[in-house]
């Protein structure tokens, strides 16, 4: 069943050229110039008007939730706000008959997400899902969706779920877009063109940083806590890469933005402090540059992931994991996967369980 692979994990991450395949399958028709979701299309009035779209989720879906605020706010110009599902069903919302709410959950089983939902149900809003699981309890009770089609994620850490997430994400931002003329055509295009290019890149990634990402992590077996950082579109992709570090190998990380660094965590860097630092070209680069400038500064160690044929912020650090370039918005997609990497096999050399992490269920079905 592992198909020769020693872990789930390890196997869904090796999947992902092919899930993020699959879930664009039949949707996006590149050369036609179309997206074609029926889940959207067959309510494309209500996403039309609505006032604002709400993403509710937890954990790593709720990551990929604010990769979409990202996406639908800067190609469909339609407010976002995202809420973790726990905080959002006891806090007494405000919810009308004209908000969107959009589920993500890879289970489709995740009780406060379940419960988010109903409570927005209760108020009148059209309630969206994004689930992997064909025919659970979320998927069940949204008024429409789009199923994430990673086939089915066995390791308790969220990989090519996640990584599926941002794709469907992706697909509806650019539909919506294209359909309310705040994305042109020909950035339509290229944005689509560049988003069926992804599961090629991440097969080129998986080639080339897999035993370079085997090796950074011997050197970080004994960390006993880990920043991550990144900027735009990639600072949620720096928060999945910290939840994925400590929910498999039991070290403390946390990710922030890059800015927030100097409000904060930066008291933290000394010579034992690993620093992973997403730095792509395209996305506030410059300033990236200066951040780490500042962690050398305090002799952080700096894993950085970076464009092939970087050289700025390559030289100042002390590992670099080279990955494709690609827009920005879809950065997250590629520069998720050596973190996934990372975490993997910091946790292997732990001796940990990593399909099956203490104390974590895949589905959270109580509060
Ligand atoms: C992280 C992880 C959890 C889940 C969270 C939501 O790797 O697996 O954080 O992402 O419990 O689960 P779903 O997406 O099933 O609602």
């Amino acid at each position: 069943e592992k198909s020769g692979y020693e872990h789930f994990m390890l196997k869904e991450i090796f999947e992902q050229p092919k899930s993020v395949h699959d879930t664009m399958r039949g949707r996006l028709l590149v050369d036609e110039g179309v997206i074609k979701m029926a889940g959207i299309w067959d309510h494309i009035e209500k996403f039309k008007n609505a006032n604002r779209i709400i993403i509710i989720a937890c954990g790593t879906s709720w990551h990929a939730g604010l990769i979409g605020e990202y996406l639908i706010e800067e190609y469909a110009r339609i407010p976002v706000e995202v809420e973790y599902a726990s905080e959002f069903r006891y806090r007494n919302p405000i919810i009308t008959d004209k908000d969107v709410v959009i589920a993500i959950s890879q289970s489709g089983e995740t009780a406060d997400t379940m419960a988010a939902l109903k409570l927005a149900k209760e108020k009148g809003a059209f309630i969206y899902g994004i689930c992997n699981v064909v025919d659970s309890s979320i998927a069940r009770i949204t008024d429409a969706g789009s199923y994430t089609h990673a086939g089915p994620e066995i390791g308790v850490a969220s990989t090519k779920a996640f990584t599926a997430q941002l794709t469907i994400l992706s697909l509806i931002a650019l539909k919506l877009g294209k359909h309310n003329g705040n994305l042109g055509n020909a950035d339509f295009m290229s944005l689509t063109a560049e988003l069926d290019a992804i599961p090629k890149k991440i097969e080129d990634v998986l080639s080339s940083t897999h035993e370079l990402v085997q090796n950074i992590a011997k050197d970080f077996v004994n960390a006993t806590n880990f920043l991550y950082l990144g900027r735009g579109y990639n600072y949620p992709a720096a928060l999945e890469g910290a939840l994925k570090l400590k929910e498999i190998s039991y070290i403390h990380a946390e990710g922030y933005p890059a800015a927030e660094m100097k409000h904060g965590p930066i008291a933290l860097i000394d010579e034992n402090m690993p620093i992973v630092i997403i730095a792509p070209k395209k996305g506030h680069y410059d300033k990236i540059v200066s951040n780490v400038q500042e962690i050398k500064a305090r002799k952080g160690k700096v894993i950085a992931v970076v464009n092939n044929g970087d050289t700025q912020v390559s030289e100042m650090s002390d590992y670099v994991i080279e990955i494709p370039e690609t827009s920005e918005c879809f950065s997250p997609i590629v520069a998720s996967v050596p973190l996934q990497l990372l975490a993997y096999y910091i946790a292997v050399y732990r001796g940990a369980n990593v399909d099956q992490p203490r104390n974590l269920a895949k589905s959270v079905t109580v509060e």
